[in-house]
């Protein structure tokens, strides 16, 4: 029988070729403003290193981590995935951006990261937290390969708190944003997998004591756009 992370790449090798589409249709472009806003911070985290390295966790089709390596001209990017489709999209793109040189995918689990210790000075996960099977696992193996006072940037949809922008966002999570999915990838299941799985993410404070327990430090958070989306920050100390 196919294991929780078995299911999920299939799943996303399944939507691979209309992922980026759908992503900025059903987000109306905000996730690449989002990406930025996430990335930024990143950028601030590493400023003064010389050869700074960056993982970028579930990286999918490279969007982040085309993000991360444009930083600087001396940034080197690893970005793992395990669906093979949706690196091979982000292979595409990086080649086409001259950037391969600088950006490395591999296919490796967050659970289980093929790094050595201490290896990175910033890690990213942009919507990625969400699917991991086992998300204490991933993180604390995230902090595992981070450099002592590397920095984790996470980047994850939620559901917002607010009534009134919560009620409009479950009719278009719930009822709008599926049939989209289907119609434009084909796999209705992926885009209900979606709203599930938003809708079971810890809540911001559950979330930060979780990676308070997992063993990181100076925590900080931020809302994006009326809590659709948020950025979290923690460090290895
Ligand atoms: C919603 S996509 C996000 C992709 C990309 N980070 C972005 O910003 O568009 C989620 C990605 O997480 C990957 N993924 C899911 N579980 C994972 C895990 N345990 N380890 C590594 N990647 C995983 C999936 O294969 C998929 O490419």
């Amino acid at each position: 029988m196919a294991t929780d992370s078995e299911r999920i790449a299939l799943m996303f090798n399944d939507i691979a070729p209309t992922y980026d589409k759908l992503n900025h249709v059903l987000s109306l472009n905000v996730d690449k403003r989002w990406r930025r806003k996430a990335v930024k911070r990143v950028k601030k985290s590493i400023a003064g290193a010389e050869k700074p390295i960056l993982l970028d966790v579930a990286c999918g089709t490279a969007d982040s981590t085309i993000a991360l390596a444009q930083i600087s001209d001396n940034v080197q990017v690893k970005g793992i995935d395990i669906a093979d489709e949706m690196i091979q999209i982000g292979e595409e793109k990086v080649e086409k951006l001259h950037l391969k040189d600088r950006i490395t995918f591999y296919n490796s689990c967050a659970e289980n990261i093929d790094f050595q210790d201490n290896t990175f000075d910033a890690a990213f996960v942009a919507f990625g937290v969400r699917n991991f099977s086992d998300r204490e696992k991933g993180l604390k193996e995230i902090l595992r390969v981070l450099k002592q006072n590397g920095t984790l940037v996470v980047l994850e949809l939620s559901e917002p708190q607010n009534v009134i922008v919560r009620w409009m966002y479950n009719l278009y999570f719930k009822n709008i944003l599926p049939l989209i999915g289907k119609r434009v990838s084909g796999n209705a299941q992926a885009y209900r997998y979606l709203q599930q799985t938003v809708e079971k993410f810890p809540m911001p404070n559950e979330f930060m004591a979780m990676l308070t327990k997992c063993g990181y430090n100076e925590l900080k958070h931020k809302a994006l756009t009326c809590g659709l989306c948020r950025i979290y920050q923690a460090k290895k100390l």
